[in-house]
């Protein structure tokens, strides 16, 4: 059903794409879900559409996917700078946002009309630490040497320049920052998520190496259908 919805909310935002793509990428055919581009053997996924906001935010999800016992596993000091890359609705912004009131959220997204959802969200709220970010698919424009942790769920997958974003990510790391990288597990045929919404805990090492990050651990116990992966920038 999700990827179902998935597929049909996705959007063609890699269109206008200005960069001159690096090593690593080849096109492949175009399947249902996917962009016609593999990286690192990896095909690539669509874009969910912001026609699908309200999907994010759905009653169940906690259950579905464990989206309670994630935040306490990545270990948040309250001055912490997060941001919240690929944030659609803010549902894990808003949820991080009381975790680090002397720091901030940036919530980073490539569709306007998610950002705006999130700011409604924060008129409503009075939150002033949430602050929205229109990013571009190659770089989350965000100031070098400033963010403490990346949260990633479910949207590293749909990236279309996952090498260019990967690097530009790194950039804005502090070092000695982290990359919490959240991915349903390609390994369990039980998870009931279609191929290239998913990603093995080896495609995700070597897809971060390529962009210099170091593993640090994975955890594929606590969450009921994602792999919980740390990768850390150099001190
Ligand atoms: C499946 S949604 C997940 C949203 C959120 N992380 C959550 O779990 O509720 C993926 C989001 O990532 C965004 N996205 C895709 N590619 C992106 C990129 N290169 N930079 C920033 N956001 C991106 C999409 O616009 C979409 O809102």
């Amino acid at each position: 059903m999700r990827a179902l919805l998935k597929t049909l909310f996705a959007v063609a935002v890699i269109a206008s794409a200005p960069v001159a793509a690096q090593e690593g990428y080849a096109n492949t055919g175009m399947s249902l879900d996917g962009i016609g581009k593999s990286y690192m053997g990896r095909e690539i996924a669509a874009v969910m559409g912001f026609q699908g906001a309200e999907w994010l935010d759905r009653a169940d999800r906690a259950k579905e996917e464990g989206t309670d016992k994630l935040l306490p596993l990545l270990g948040l000091m309250p001055t912490d700078v997060v941001a919240d890359i690929g944030a659609g609705t803010g549902y894990f912004s808003f949820r991080i946002s009381p975790l680090v009131p002397q720091g901030k959220v940036f919530a980073v997204d490539i569709q306007k009309e998610m950002l705006e959802i999130i700011d409604a969200r924060k008129t409503k709220s009075h939150i002033t630490n949430v602050v929205t970010v229109q990013s571009s698919i190659a770089d989350p424009l965000l100031p070098a040497n400033s963010v403490d942790l990346m949260l990633l769920v479910d949207v590293y997958h749909e990236f279309s320049l996952p090498r260019e974003m990967g690097q530009a990510m790194v950039r804005a790391l502090k070092p000695g920052g982290r990359i919490a990288l959240v991915e349903y597990r390609a390994e369990d045929t039980d998870v009931p998520i279609k191929t290239v919404h998913k990603m093995t805990e080896a495609q995700a090492r070597k897809e971060m190496a390529a962009v210099g990050l170091t593993w640090v651990s994975t955890d594929s116990k606590s969450l009921p259908r994602q792999h919980l992966m740390i990768f850390r920038k150099a001190p």
